[in-house]
């Protein structure tokens, strides 16, 4: 049976973001249940990181699969321009969970189209001023739009045929590798702030900055305290759209609803996806400040989509939001989030493999380093480009010889972030197999 599952799936299918020959042999899942995959052979993987940090409520939740179901035998599909309870009810609820300047929303199905329409709301908005300011360490989705803002090297494979102008890159608040030298991050005077005040100054025609909150995949980059308040100030100063990429760092997952919440500052635009339904319909989400809504009461809108408003995503939505009020996961994030933490940062003193260690809530970052004082990385972007293995890889694929899955490694991080509903044994079981299997890391390290 596996033969022919894994046969038929690798023939059929491409293997996402890789070299197609290095995916050989996937497992087999055939269920799940709470913050765990069972596959062919009964086995149960811990999943530390909810898939790609998007299964937030964990496997088998019954309010959801229960509206769904439904909501299927009822009416499954409508186009978008029509009125229906399930929408009402959903919009309503998400509305509820959202600042009240962010309640005008179109819908999508996944993140990228989410940050697509932010981009073209943002643009029409500020028309003709039209340049977006972005990161180097982010990922926005795979359209062209979003992966132009990427600063990742997924950009850098298409930017040649399939580039959006008019993205203008801006320091990261990276203060492990900080590009302005090795400056403690209480000492610094926030440099990157100063060149991102420097840029809106002297390039002109900027209509927006689009961020992650909290940078995910590449390796869950945690500003500092004062980033966004001030960051928040300069695009008032300047005229500038503020625009968050919560896709990832939404729902719970850090211990807030949304991750703006910890630094007080609200967004003009906010995007999300993932987390809105658990993953258990696709969704993606903007959601715009009324003002900005506004100007479009009197002028065309150019977004749309056949699925948006999908009634399928509405009643999954609408339950899962129900599910994060009722069920005590975003308290749970803060509370067995703050224990992996502890955990993670204890494995820094034992494993000299081990750069650094950030995050809160369920939301941590591992970088892997080849040597700890000059903070040379195992691997480069390049080495992710060509096919060459990983360092991060090597470590997963032992981690799940001990029953956990780490998909999330991504060049020199690991991203950890296993379901909301994990316990603290749930953690001690990942934070041991990350434990041992480091070793393959460690016997690596130079100097
Ligand atoms: C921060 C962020 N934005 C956008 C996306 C794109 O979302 P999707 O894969 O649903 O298109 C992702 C996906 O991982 C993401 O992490």
């Amino acid at each position: 049976m596996d033969e022919y599952v894994i046969e038929k799936v690798t023939k059929h299918l491409f293997g996402t973001w890789r070299l197609q020959r290095d995916w050989a042999s996937p497992l087999n899942i055939v269920g799940g249940e709470g913050a765990y995959l069972i596959d062919s052979k009964g086995r149960r993987y811990l999943d530390f990181s909810s898939q790609l940090v998007c299964v937030n409520l964990g496997y088998g939740n019954r309010r959801i699969i229960e509206a769904v179901k439904r909501q299927l035998d009822e009416l499954a599909y409508l186009g978008p321009g029509y009125a229906t309870q399930i929408r009402a009810e959903a919009v309503e609820a998400l509305a509820n969970v959202l600042p009240n300047k962010l309640s005008k929303f179109v819908f999508s199905s996944s993140g990228s189209e989410a940050n697509e329409d932010a981009i073209k709301i943002a643009r029409a908005f500020k028309y003709p001023k039209y340049k977006i300011l972005a990161r180097y360490w982010s990922y926005h989705g795979n359209t062209a739009g979003a992966i132009s803002l990427t600063g990742d090297p997924r950009r850098n494979v298409v930017e040649m045929h399939t580039s959006m102008g008019g993205v203008v890159r801006i320091p990261d608040p990276y203060c492990y590798r900080c590009p302005f030298g090795e400056m403690g991050c209480d000492e610094c005077g926030r440099a990157c702030l100063e060149y991102i005040d420097y840029i809106l100054r002297n390039e002109g025609h900027v209509a927006a900055i689009f961020l992650e909150t909290i940078t995910g995949t590449n390796g869950v980059i945690v500003p500092p305290k004062d980033f966004y308040p001030r960051l928040r100030k300069l695009a008032d100063e300047y005229g500038v759209l503020l625009i968050f990429d919560e896709v990832m760092s939404g729902w719970g997952r850090t211990g807030s609803w949304f991750a703006f919440e910890h630094w007080g500052v609200v967004p003009d635009i906010m995007t999300t996806a993932k987390g809105a339904t658990s993953s258990y319909v696709p969704i993606g989400i903007t959601a715009v400040d009324v003002e900005v809504a506004d100007y479009f009461s009197e002028r065309f809108l150019p977004v749309g989509h056949t699925f948006a408003y999908h009634l399928l995503a509405m009643a999954a939505m609408k339950a899962a939001i129900e599910e994060y009020k009722s069920g005590g996961y975003i308290e749970n994030a803060r509370r067995v989030g703050e224990y992996l933490g502890k955990r993670l940062r204890e494995l820094m003193d034992k494993h000299p493999s081990i750069g650094d260690v950030r995050g809160m809530g369920l939301f941590w970052g591992v970088e892997l380093v080849k040597n700890r004082e000059t903070k040379e990385p195992f691997n480069t972007r390049e080495d992710k480009i060509m096919g060459r293995k990983l360092m991060t890889q090597k470590v997963a694929r032992k981690m799940l010889e001990h029953g956990v899955l780490l998909p999330m490694a991504w060049i020199s991080n690991f991203v950890i972030a296993p379901p909301l509903v994990v316990t603290e044994e749930d953690i001690d079981l990942g934070v041991e197999a990350l434990d041992k299997a480091l070793k393959i890391a460690d016997e690596a390290v130079e100097g």
